[in-house]
């Protein structure tokens, strides 16, 4: 049995309601496939504020910074000034642990919870990487000549050439395996048979921020140019990213974008999957403690009624499942029940259930590479071998399986 250990800081709010739930689908899926998750719980929020004075002690973070992952209900309480949970606890730990990037998937699980006319799951199927350790979030910048007429607030926005390659990468990386090869169904024609399989768009304001988006589109095309031949890169303005979002979100399958913008745009974005209360996020290292949480904060006016949907605190449980490499165990309502036989020419039909996992990529058992792609729950493949390697994906998970060719 695998063991792990979880940080858990429930939080403000309706924090503490949301992570009951989702701990109870994790232990459900732990039981299932054989995980054992410990979790430590780590008292930090508004009341222990409120009680000592205390954010995030030092030793804190150096404890959290040992664990593989932290699961985070919500940070913020009504009676603490803005400013001192979200930059003492939140960013802190967003800073000090690098999470340098902020993975917020934005995807529609049924119509009836979108506010948008006629949009559908298939429409609605997209993942936001959002830098997470820069921007205007450093808290660079200062006052001068405070309180008088002549009062003057700068504000920073830092960007360094490491901290956006970094991030541009890793949302490279991830268009490209997003669904194992297989093209995204918004591609022209033309950019399939040009050898593309995924899109990543930047999203800045290029026409404004002339300084910091300059890095960033340089930095992206040198990048994309060089590593990720079979992702197409596209760019879009902030401003007509939030109008695409709600009049065609079907034009999105991986965004990257900086601090501040991707703050507001996956708001936006939990809105056109159906509220706060389904999207989750996941504060990533890839290299050390991940951290993550429902996006929907700590709601004060709702707390203690069990009105909040606590699906955004189990998928981002979820996240985490999958961050620690337990991709079974992140899906485990949805195992595809794959079967292939054999048939005639030496080639064989593979049958899953195509309602969890449209997708299905079968690839060469030695060299990796991507044999056939199907969609429909059917697939008719040479079989060299007794066993498929195949890769089924609903766009967002992955799940790997050998396929037993019988
Ligand atoms: C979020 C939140 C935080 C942010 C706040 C609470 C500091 O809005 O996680 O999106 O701006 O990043
Ligand atoms: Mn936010």
């Amino acid at each position: 049995m695998k063991n792990y250990n979880i940080a858990v800081i429930a939080g403000d709010g309706t924090g503490p309601e949301v992570i009951r739930e989702a701990v109870k689908v994790l232990d459900a899926a732990g039981r299932k496939f054989d995980l054992k998750l410990n979790y430590t719980p780590y008292d930090l929020g508004g009341e222990r504020y409120l009680r000592t004075q205390e954010t995030l002690p030092d030793s804190v973070v150096e404890e959290l910074r040992k664990f593989p992952a932290i699961l985070l209900g919500a940070i913020g309480h009504p009676g603490v000034k803005p400013g001192i949970l979200e930059k003492g606890i939140l960013l802190r730990l967003r800073f000090e642990l690098e999470q340098y990037i902020n993975l917020r998937p934005v995807k529609l699980y049924d119509q009836r919870f979108c506010p948008l006319k006629d949009k559908k799951p298939e429409d609605i199927d997209f993942v936001v990487v959002r830098e997470n350790n820069e921007g205007l979030y450093t808290g660079s910048g200062g006052f001068v000549f405070k309180g008088t007429p002549h009062e003057i607030a700068i504000q920073e926005s830092v960007n360094t050439r490491r901290g956006v390659e970094r991030c541009v990468r890793f949302a490279f990386e991830l268009a490209a395996k997003r669904r194992g090869g297989k093209p995204w169904k918004g591609l022209k024609p033309e950019d399939v048979s040009a050898g593309k399989t995924a899109q990543l768009t930047l999203c800045g304001k290029t026409n404004v921020l002339t300084y910091a988006f300059d890095l960033w589109e340089r930095a992206f095309h040198e990048a994309g140019k060089k590593d990720f031949p079979t992702v197409k890169r596209e760019y879009a303005h902030v401003d007509a990213t939030t109008m695409w979002f709600v009049k065609n979100p079907e034009w999105f399958d991986v965004i990257v974008t900086d601090n501040m913008f991707g703050d507001i745009i996956t708001d936006l974005g939990a809105m056109v999957q159906g509220g706060m209360g389904i999207a989750a996020g996941g504060n990533i290292n890839p290299r050390g403690a991940s951290m993550f949480e429902p996006i929907g904060g700590s709601a004060p006016k709702y707390t203690g009624q069990g009105v909040i949907n606590p699906l955004a605190a189990i998928c981002a449980g979820q996240m985490m499942l999958d961050f620690l490499g337990e991709r079974r165990a992140a899906r485990p309502a949805h195992a595809p029940g794959a079967h292939a036989v054999h048939q005639r020419g030496g080639r064989a039909r593979l049958t899953w259930d195509a309602k969890d996992y449209p997708e299905a990529v079968v690839k060469d058992p030695r060299s990796g590479e991507v044999v056939a792609v199907g969609e429909s729950g059917k697939l008719d493949v040479a079989a060299p071998g007794r066993d498929l390697d195949v890769l089924f994906s609903d766009g967002l998970h992955t799940v790997e399986q050998d396929v037993k060719v019988k």
